[in-house]
């Protein structure tokens, strides 16, 4: 995983009512729709769950340290959202302490390797990583007006092209893989039951939908996109050429934060987050 640079997130507050808009324009989704069709939740319970959930985002020191913006930035995404939230003046356990004693429901904390909200009310917890691409699946799905028996290229087999390939079969699409370590691809490739593709050029002038989770900047380039590419990317830095974005206009998803946040949020809220259930635990 990349970790992001304050330089990635400045903009974000400012610009997220704009950023939803034009992902309204080009999806009929917005974050909100695209967090609920990703989590599988209507409309009007998430928001019902949202009016009654407080989230705390609670700064971290471990690994590289405090990303400065970033709890700020996610902070904005949850109350653009509808939801309360704060973000706890001390980091680490004692914001844990502080979230808890100022009663959040859903308590969200990143290190260098999991960034992941924690939904105190039924010991539940989301990934990031697949909140991230149930949300990029779903926008996907409805830039291409439906995924089913539809096949998409997913570029990088790590932990984000791993859940997207899963959420992607979930939804009756057929994902073929590619990585530039080819074992990663082929073992994905072998457990998931789906088409491996060894030569990333050969594949990106035969598949139309794309979603791009390796976060090697650039690797699609201008003479890959044909009037019918669309590319979902989550992988950050954008892996989209500078000369490719223009070619793309509206068939491009992506951004840092905002729809892998938003469906963490409304699957935290709404209990979807994974663990045992406490029923189960009780028996
Ligand atoms: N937008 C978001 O909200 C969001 C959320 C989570 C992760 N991410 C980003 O998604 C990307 C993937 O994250 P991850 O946790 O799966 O990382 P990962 O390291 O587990 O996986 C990345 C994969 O891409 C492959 N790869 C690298 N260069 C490549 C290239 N040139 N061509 C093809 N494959 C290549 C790697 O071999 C690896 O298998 C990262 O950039 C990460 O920062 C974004």
């Amino acid at each position: 995983m990349t970790r992001l640079t304050t330089g990635m997130l400045e903009g974000i507050p400012a610009d997220l009512v704009s950023y939803d808009e034009a992902l309204k324009r080009g999806t009929g989704l917005g974050l909100f729709g695209i967090a609920c069709n990703a989590a599988g939740v209507p409309k009007a319970k998430a928001r019902r769950a949202l009016l009654s959930t407080v989230a705390a985002v609670v700064p971290v020191t471990a690994g590289g340290g405090i990303i400065p913006g970033f709890s700020e930035a996610v902070r904005e995404i949850i109350v653009h959202l509808g939801c309360r939230a704060f973000v706890t003046e001390k980091s680490d356990v004692g914001g844990l302490a502080e979230a808890v004693k100022n009663g959040a429901d859903v308590v969200f904390m990143a290190d260098d390797d999991l960034f992941a909200a924690f939904d105190l009310r039924r010991r539940r917890l989301v990934d990031n990583v697949n909140a991230t691409a149930k949300g990029y699946v779903c926008a996907l799905d409805a830039l291409a007006g439906g995924l089913l028996g539809k096949a998409v290229l997913v570029i990088g087999a790590g932990r984000v092209g791993s859940a997207c390939v899963r959420t992607l079969l979930e939804r009756g699409s057929r994902p073929a893989v590619y990585d530039v370590v080819e074992a990663k691809a082929r073992a994905l490739s072998s457990e998931c039951g789906i088409t491996f593709e060894p030569d990333l050029k050969r594949a990106l002038s035969r598949y139309s939908l794309i979603m791009e989770a390796s976060g090697a900047p650039g690797v699609i380039e201008k003479g890959d996109v044909s009037p019918d590419t669309t590319v979902a990317a989550p992988g950050v830095p954008l892996g989209v050429s500078s000369q490719a974005v223009p070619l793309l206009k509206d068939r491009l998803i992506h951004d840092p934060l905002q729809i892998g946040v938003s469906v963490m949020l409304v699957m935290a809220a709404c209990g979807r987050g994974e663990g045992q259930n406490i029923a189960e635990r009780r028996t």
